[in-house]
């Protein structure tokens, strides 16, 4: 696929009908959202914690939706929260109720996510991982892997086929051919450990000072403020800092999200 989003995006083409429902992490990543509002169907909003989505959470939305839930293995953006074996066990064991339940897995940030891979599909027919390049490659190659069950690999691969065709080989190739270099795995696993430090030190240095903040994994970390106006004049030099209300739909609490900076290797 050209990118995890395009990805998303043929699933959930191929797989909605008009009125169908989506159920999307609340928090979670606001262009995922906005591509399930430009598909013209209105999301049903399931609610992750700050640790790991409830059950509750996680239940309620397939008995709405046809299509997915879409999750992560960890690096929520912007929570950071982990799937860990277990609760992607109990994960399993929901959407195995729920045949009709396309399950998104969005592996967009993959080897740097500073957490192991846990399953969520397993016990469902339906099912697809995507796994961007973008956070460990660059975002540029555009480049995702898409695995599936096999009626939704036929559906997507038929409707590209009418489309773009295929993904470039050249493109598909560099991938590879970076991937297979001894060397990469090295670099990829110094990124996630400067990722994981950095990340460490910052929840650390903030619970100090009395700030509670989120961040198991990924590249961010997720601080409750009273006030949003407050970040305004925080240093951001190192960091990018962005507000909560692109990422929430349903909490009245405000958030800040302070994206680590390029580790330098
Ligand atoms: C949750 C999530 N999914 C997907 C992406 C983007 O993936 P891609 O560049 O492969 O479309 C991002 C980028 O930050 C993201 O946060």
């Amino acid at each position: 696929m050209s990118g995890a989003l395009d990805g998303i995006e043929r699933l959930l083409q191929a797989e909605l009908r008009p009125g169908d429902r989506v159920a999307v992490e609340d928090p979670g990543w606001p262009r995922i959202g906005d591509l399930v509002t430009a598909i013209a169907c209105g999301p049903s909003r399931s609610r992750s914690t700050r640790t790991v989505p409830s059950l509750t959470g996680w239940r309620r939305p397939c008995e709405q939706a046809r299509a997915p839930s879409l999750s992560r293995r960890a690096g929520q953006n912007p929570t950071g929260a982990v799937i860990d074996p277990q609760r992607a066990a109990q994960i399993q064991a929901v959407l195995a109720a729920y045949p009709q339940v396309l399950a998104i897995e969005d592996d967009y940030i993959a080897d740097i996510a500073g957490a192991p891979y846990a399953a969520v599909h397993g016990r469902s027919d339906r099912w697809a991982v995507v796994r961007s390049v973008s956070k460990v490659l660059g975002p540029d190659l555009r480049l995702a892997t898409l695995a599936a069950d096999p009626l939704t690999v036929s559906r997507i691969a038929g409707r590209q086929l009418l489309g773009p065709g295929w993904v470039s080989h050249l493109l598909q190739q560099t991938a590879a051919t970076i991937f297979s270099d001894a060397a990469t795995r090295g670099l990829l696993a110094r990124a996630e450990h400067r990722y994981a430090t950095r990340r460490a030190a910052l929840v650390a240095a903030l619970a100090e000072r009395g700030i509670g903040s989120h961040g198991r994994s990924g590249l961010g970390v997720w601080i409750p403020v009273e006030e949003e106006a407050a970040i305004n004049h925080a240093p951001s030099r190192y960091v990018l800092i962005t507000y909560h209300r692109l990422f929430v739909w349903g909490s009245q609490q405000s958030y800040a999200e302070i994206f680590n900076s390029k580790p330098r290797l």
